[in-house]
């Protein structure tokens, strides 16, 4: 089987050069309709196919799958064509630009039985799945609350602002850490560079659990973070994905609550333990999540983040730019819940 790679702006010489080494040049073909973007990455491999449309692309029988790393305001329409083509899909992140596309998306996925796979990096991440089985174990006890913050000095993107841009990151993060979605969103921000378009976004999430998160995402920052931050009622982890040296520490602290009866005799005791910071094998997420994808077409792996998945993160999403829409008003997040028996979705509020 080969795999056309649509987009080869920034992002998509990085699946590139990942699936090369998965699957051989040969197996690969890459889509631009820019000729000056294949013309800039066919030099580094020549074996590898190309074409200026995915209509050229999936004239090839042989490609049986379609990776998407455009613009977001084009995946919905490559991916519809890629699947109504019957071709397996990945598309980055966001899955689409609405609640109304991506539905669309994963009903015509799960009607044709194909694999629709969206691009959340991150969940491929050593150092996230190693957050994720601490959590598993319990070592947080019980989640109370997270802090999420992806600050930089841009990229602006063209078609979307900061949220659609950089919150699926910390969306899909939150998440899956939490094995939950959220019930509502409420932003603050501004547009600064261009009128309404979000550079610096503040997205408050409510969970069903009591859990609540604040995410701030950002492309006017003097410096980088990529941090993450849960606190539970037995130890707190913290996620910095700058520090190669120790991504992922356990801090045991905490507070500790006198008994009520003794309230009064009593004051509050703060417990300062030891931090612990795993050593975790460097393995780079984007070679994880290609490998995965495979593996779900090949009907060995169940996907990680399939359409579903990312379908609740652009349901957040467009919550929290509607919310800032809204004067920053709490927005409920609605959530597609499968119609019985047959292929397609009905929406609503989740309960809070
Ligand atoms: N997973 C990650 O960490 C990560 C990082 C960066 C970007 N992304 C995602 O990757 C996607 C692409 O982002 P980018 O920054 O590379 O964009 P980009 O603008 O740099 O590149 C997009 C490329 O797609 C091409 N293109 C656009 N429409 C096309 C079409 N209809 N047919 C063929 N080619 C077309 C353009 O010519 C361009 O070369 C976005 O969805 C973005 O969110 C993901």
């Amino acid at each position: 089987m080969k795999v056309a790679i649509v987009g080869m702006g920034y992002w998509g010489p990085n699946l590139l050069r990942n699936l090369v080494a998965l699957v051989g040049p040969d197996s690969v073909v890459v889509v631009d309709n820019s000729l000056d973007r294949i013309a800039a990455v066919i030099p580094q491999y020549p074996a590898v196919g190309y074409c200026l449309s995915l209509d050229q692309a999936l004239e090839d029988d042989e490609v049986g799958a379609v990776m998407v790393a455009t613009p977001v305001s084009s995946h919905a329409g490559l991916v519809h064509q890629a699947l109504d083509a019957g071709r397996h899909v990945l598309v980055e992140k966001p899955l689409a630009g609405s609640v109304d596309e991506a539905l669309g998306l994963v009903a015509c996925a799960e009607e044709r039985g194909l694999v629709l796979m969206v691009g959340h990096t991150f969940l491929f991440s050593p150092r996230v799945e190693r957050m994720t089985e601490y959590l598993h174990e319990g070592r947080l006890g019980t989640v109370q609350y997270a802090t999420s913050s992806r600050l930089n000095l841009g990229l602006h993107q063209r078609d979307v602002g900061v949220i659609w841009d950089l919150a699926p990151h910390d969306f899909s993060i939150l998440f899956h850490l939490l094995g939950e979605f959220p019930v509502s969103a409420k932003t603050s921000g501004r547009s600064v560079v261009r009128a309404g378009c979000l550079d610096v976004a503040f997205v408050n999430l409510s969970f069903a659990s009591g859990i609540v998160a604040s995410v701030d995402v950002s492309w006017l920052a003097p410096r980088k973070t990529r941090s993450t931050v849960l606190v539970g009622d037995r130890q707190m982890m913290v996620y910095d994905d700058l520090n190669n040296e120790e991504p992922v520490k356990i801090y045991d602290k905490g507070v500790v609550v006198p008994d009520p009866e003794n309230f009064g005799e009593h004051q509050l005791t703060y417990r300062h333990g030891d931090v612990q910071a795993p050593y975790i094998a460097p393995r780079e997420p984007l070679a994880q999540e290609l490998t995965h994808f495979l593996a779900c077409i090949d009907g060995t792996e169940i996907c990680r983040s399939d359409g579903r998945f990312g379908l609740h993160v652009v349901e957040a999403l467009e919550a929290a730019e509607r919310s800032w829409h809204e004067g920053g008003r709490a927005v409920a997040v609605e959530t597609a819940v499968p119609v019985a028996g047959e292929v397609g979705f009905t929406r609503s509020p989740l309960a809070s």
